[in-house]
């Protein structure tokens, strides 16, 4: 069993959140709020005892409430009967719609996920403090999903990023201290399995947030270092840190490049989980950018504080080996890589025109210094694709401003030189809510980083598919190993609003590194034509 325990603590502030199987009747439940969650269609809410599904008839009859998609309906059982009689002894009682039966498998997933985030919201509302969802036990999906999808839907929806502001006592929406599931009916073993899942991955993107919230001079290339080592002592991850020293002996050319400018040292940080060497291995890098200025040149300033999420990639990364820490994995060896520094404009900082020379030799010419994840990236791809010889390679980047322009903040961009993997990917995007659509790739994109003075350039002479063009440069760093490039920088942050998702970092890549990697399907060799 994986030895990383502790419930929520290892996020960066400490937020204790924490959900537990409460095994005795519902109605016994003396707590803040009980929660039942309905469907539109489903005229009663599972095993719950005659008192709650009659007053849910009575409910649905006046209209008010019918199960549907967001629709919550709050009582007070205690202003029914007296204090004495009163059958339901919880404070409050909540009904939360889960929408319409769906045919598709993810649509019924997010549901379960929305609704525990919409329960996670009202719980804030009313300050609750203690809450127990009673799980819907005729909703079409295996119990052991039910269980994880509320798990997450609810801690992922009481998240909240308040380090550096506390909020004043009497406006501020309250915070859930711990969640309580019933099974509803459903097998309690696979309750507790699909609760623990959910716990895991939920608790993991909450780390990601964290690190992603904390500003540039909060969280700096050594705090990745620092965290990554807490996960090498706490779980069975090994963790191995390149100090500056390290890749300049490994003569890496993009990170130090791209570091020229920083006053504060670049790391690659490196997790590794590790089952069977007969196993593929299965290779993670994270941009871990802290801060990007653009360097000499330089980013507009309006906007630019944002730029201190350009390390979500590297926080995906770090926050999926923690969660496969936790649950275990079977099929699969798994290393993250984290490169991480700053881009700043110091004077000793790397300049358009500059050459530098990557890890394996290839020579680049810089024409803007803004184009500094790719860099950075190149080398942590050739160093673990020739360290670990992975069967694969997935990075997650915020890597260009372009993916926005062509997906918006609701896909993220997915670019990939093999199929099986793609289609892997994409459908575990699919599973936990987090969609990708893939791109194009192709030699016409390539000859825009063609260089008259170097191996290629860093930028293209326009910005016409400047997601592709990006995609292209680390595309040179992979060689044959099959490769996904996720290009996050429209869904890091400003994602698509939902009840889960939080208005600024989201964690997204987490729950789909994990998803995919829980499911790994060995990759056929590609007929090469
Ligand atoms: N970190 C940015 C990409 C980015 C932009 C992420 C906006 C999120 C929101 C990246 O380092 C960058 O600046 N890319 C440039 C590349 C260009 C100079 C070829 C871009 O996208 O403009
Ligand atoms: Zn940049
Ligand atoms: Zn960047």
């Amino acid at each position: 069993m994986p030895t990383f325990r502790g419930r929520g603590q290892h996020s960066v502030h400490n937020q204790t959140v924490a959900i537990q199987i409460f095994d005795k009747e519902a109605s016994t439940f003396t707590g803040d709020l009980l929660v039942y969650p309905v469907e539109e269609d489903v005229p009663h809410c599972g095993e719950t005892g005659a008192t709650i599904n009659r007053l849910l008839a009575q409910v649905r009859e006046t209209g008010d409430f019918k199960g549907g998609k967001d629709q919550v309906f709050l009582f007070y059982p205690g202003l029914m009967g007296g204090e004495k009689d009163q059958v339901i002894p919880a404070k409050r009682v909540l009904f939360a719609g889960l929408g319409k039966q769906d045919e598709s498998i993810n649509v019924r997933r997010e549901q379960l996920r929305l609704v525990g985030g919409t329960i996670a919201k009202q719980a804030a509302t009313i300050k609750a403090k203690e809450v127990l969802v009673v799980l819907p036990k005729d909703y079409l999906l295996d119990a052991v999903e039910i269980a994880e999808c509320m798990s997450e839907g609810l801690l992922l929806g009481n998240y909240r990023f308040d380090l550096y502001k506390k909020p004043k006592e009497e406006d501020a929406p309250g915070r859930v201290e711990r969640f309580f599931l019933h099974d509803g009916g459903l097998a309690a073993s696979a309750v507790r399995t699909g609760m623990e899942r959910g716990q895991a991955v939920a608790c993991a993107t909450c780390a990601a947030r964290d690190m992603a919230n904390q500003p540039g001079n909060g969280w700096t290339p050594a705090e990745f270092a620092e965290y990554a080592k807490k996960l090498g002592k706490k779980t069975r991850l090994k963790c191995k840190v390149l100090d500056k020293g390290d890749l300049q002996k490994l003569h890496m050319g993009g990170i130090l490049g791209v570091n020229q400018g920083s006053a504060l040292p670049p790391f690659l940080v490196s997790l590794e989980y590790k089952n069977d060497k007969k196993l593929p291995t299965i290779l993670l890098v994270g941009k871990g950018l802290t801060f990007d200025s653009g360097g000499i040149c330089a980013k507009p300033p309006a906007g630019m504080e944002d730029m201190k999420y350009d390390m979500c990639g590297g926080a995906a990364v770090l926050a999926a080996m923690q969660a496969i820490a936790e649950i275990g994995l079977e099929g699969v060896n798994v290393i993250g890589l984290v490169p991480a520094t700053e881009n700043l404009s110091g004077s000793a900082a790397l300049k358009p025109g500059d050459v530098i020379r990557h890890y394996g030799g290839k020579t680049s010419e810089i024409i803007n210094t803004d184009a500094e994840g790719r860099l950075i990236l190149a080398d942590a791809l050739a160093y673990g694709i020739d360290v670990y010889k992975p069967q694969a390679v997935i990075d997650v980047a915020t890597l260009t401003g372009a993916v926005i322009i062509g997906l918006g903040h609701h896909y993220t961009g997915l670019l990939s030189n093999n199929d099986q993997l793609a289609a892997q990917l994409t459908e575990a995007g699919a599973q936990v809510g987090e969609p990708l659509w893939r791109l194009p790739l192709g030699p016409e994109y390539r000859k825009q980083i063609d260089s008259r003075v170097a191996d290629i350039k860093n930028a293209g002479s326009d910005r016409s598919g400047g997601t592709i063009t990006a995609a292209c440069y680390l595309q040179e760093f992979v060689g044959d190993t099959p490769w996904a490039h996720l290009d996050i920088a429209g869904t890091a942050w400003d994602f698509t609003e939902k009840s889960y998702i939080p208005k600024g970092p989201s964690g997204t890549g987490v729950r789909t590194l994990v998803a995919c990697l829980r499911q790994w399907q060995p990759l056929k060799p590609v007929d090469k034509k």
